[in-house]
C-alpha cells in the first residue's frame, strides 16, 4: 500500500515520507553533509595556529582538555553508532521503521565527520601532543591520558557496554538504558555542556576554525538529540499504554541518569578553580547549564520526575573526588602505561 505524505506533494511506495524519522533523515541530508576538508580549505589553519601559539600554557592546557574529551567522545559515539545503534533502531520495539534505519545511516556519517574534524584539528593546530592512537586499534587507539585520568573515559566505556547489550538483546528496557547514556548523557549533557564551554572560551581565545567546526557539530548534535528524545518517548508511550514488555522503561532511564550523571564533574574538572580556569568558563555556570538541560530533557520532554537534589549531590560528590586526586600525577601515570604498551606492541608482545 502506498504511504500518504503530507509534505512536498509526493509520496513513496515503501517509505513513509510523512514520518518524523524521514523528516530527520532529510534534514540530515540537507544540513549534515558539510564537508570537513572543504571547511579546512575555506577557513584554513593559519589563524588558529597563530592564536594558539599566542596563548598561555595554562590556557592551551584548558582548551586541549576540552577538545580531547570531544575527540575521544566523538570516536566512541561513532564506533557505537556503527556497531550497535544501527541494530538497535532495527529492533522490533521500533516497529520495523525503515525511516529510522535510514536516519541512522546519516547519523553515523556525521559522528565520523566530527572525529575527522577534531582529529585533524588537534594534529594541525595544537601539534606536538601524543594521543596514543597507535595503541588498541579496535577502539582506534588508547584514550588521551587526561580523559582517562579524570574518569571521563568511564562514561564512554559504559556507553559501549550498554549499546552492545541492547543491540544483542533488542529488549526495550536494555534499549532505553543504552539510548539514555548515549543520547541523553553523552550527547545531551556532556556534548551540549561542551558546546557551552567552547562558546564561552571563544571570547578569550577566538579560534575561527575551531568555532566554525563546532557550529556545524552542534547543529548535527541537535538532530541527534531530537532522535534520542523521540526514540525514548516512543518506548515510554508504550510503557504508559500498558504494553507488558515495555514495563520498566521509565525506571531504567532514571536509574541510568543517576548512575552516570557524575561524569559531568569529570568533564567539568578543567573549568574549576582547581586549574585556575584561565579562559573563564566557570564550573558553576556549566553546572547551571546542565541543570537546565536535565530539566528540559528528562522532566519536560519525557515527562519524568527527576530529583534535582539527588543529581546535585551526585555531581558534587564526584567533583570533590576529582579535587582530591592529583590529576597531573595520574596523567603522567597513564602516559607511562601507554609508553610501555607501545613498547610491547612494537615488538609484537614478545
Ligand atoms: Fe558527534
Ligand atoms: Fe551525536
Amino acid at each position: 500500500m502506498s504511504q500518504v505524505t503530507t509534505t512536498d506533494g509526493f509520496r513513496a511506495e515503501r517509505i513513509d515520507t510523512a514520518s518524523k524519522w524521514y523528516d530527520l533523515f532529510q534534514k540530515g541530508v540537507e544540513l549534515g553533509t558539510w564537508n570537513v576538508e572543504k571547511l579546512f580549505d575555506e577557513v584554513g589553519f593559519e589563524e588558529d595556529r597563530e592564536i594558539w601559539r599566542s596563548l598561555e600554557p595554562v590556557e592551551q592546557k584548558q582548551i586541549r582538555y576540552l577538545v580531547s574529551g570531544f575527540l575521544d567522545g566523538e570516536f566512541a559515539v561513532g564506533e557505537d553508532a556503527s556497531h550497535h545503534l544501527q541494530r538497535i533502531v532495527g529492533a522490533p520495539c521500533f516497529d520495523d521503521s525503515e525511516e529510522m534505519e535510514m536516519y541512522m545511516s546519516i547519523f553515523t556519517l556525521t559522528e565520523h565527520k566530527h572525529t575527522q574534524f577534531l582529529d585533524v584539528y588537534m594534529h594541525e593546530v595544537m601539534g606536538d601532543q601524543d594521543v596514543f592512537a597507535d595503541l588498541n586499534p579496535k577502539r582506534g587507539g588508547a584514550r588521551i591520558p587526561i580523559v582517562q585520568a579524570t574518569g571521563l573515559g568511564e562514561i564512554f566505556d559504559r556507553q559501549g557496554q550498554l549499546t552492545a547489550r541492547a543491540a544483542h538483546s533488542q529488549d526495550p528496557v536494555d534499549i532505553a538504558k543504552a539510548l539514555t547514556v548515549y543520547h541523553m548523557i553523552v550527547e545531551g549533557l556532556l556534548a551540549r555542556g561542551g558546546f557551552y564551554a567552547i562558546n564561552k572560551l571563544s571570547q578569550n581565545a577566538p579560534l575561527p576554525l575551531l568555532n566554525h567546526g563546532f557550529k556545524f557539530i552542534s547543529t548535527d548534535e541537535g538532530r541527534h538529540m531530537t532522535h534520542g528524545v523521540e526514540a525514548l518517548g516512543e518506548l515510554l508511550a508504550k510503557e504508559r499504554a500498558g504494553e507488558p514488555e515495555f514495563q520498566g522503561v521509565g525506571r531504567a532511564i532514571e536509574d541510568v541518569l543517576y548512575e552516570n550523571v557524575a561524569s559531568v564533574a569529570d568533564f567539568g574538572y578543567m573549568f574549576t578553580d582547581a586549574v585556575g580556569d584561565p579562559l573563564e568558563i566557570s564550573f558553576d555556570d556549566l553546572l547551571m547549564r546542565v541543570g537546565h538541560l536535565i530539566d528540559g530533557q528528562f522532566n519536560e520532554a519525557l515527562a519524568l520526575d527527576i530529583d534535582h537534589r539527588k543529581i546535585i549531590g551526585l555531581v558534587a560528590d564526584r567533583h570533590q573526588e576529582c579535587l582530591e586526586k592529583d590529576i597531573d600525577e595520574e596523567v603522567r601515570e597513564y602516559q607511562e602505561i601507554y609508553q610501555r604498551k607501545r613498547g610491547v606492541a612494537a615488538d609484537g608482545g614478545r
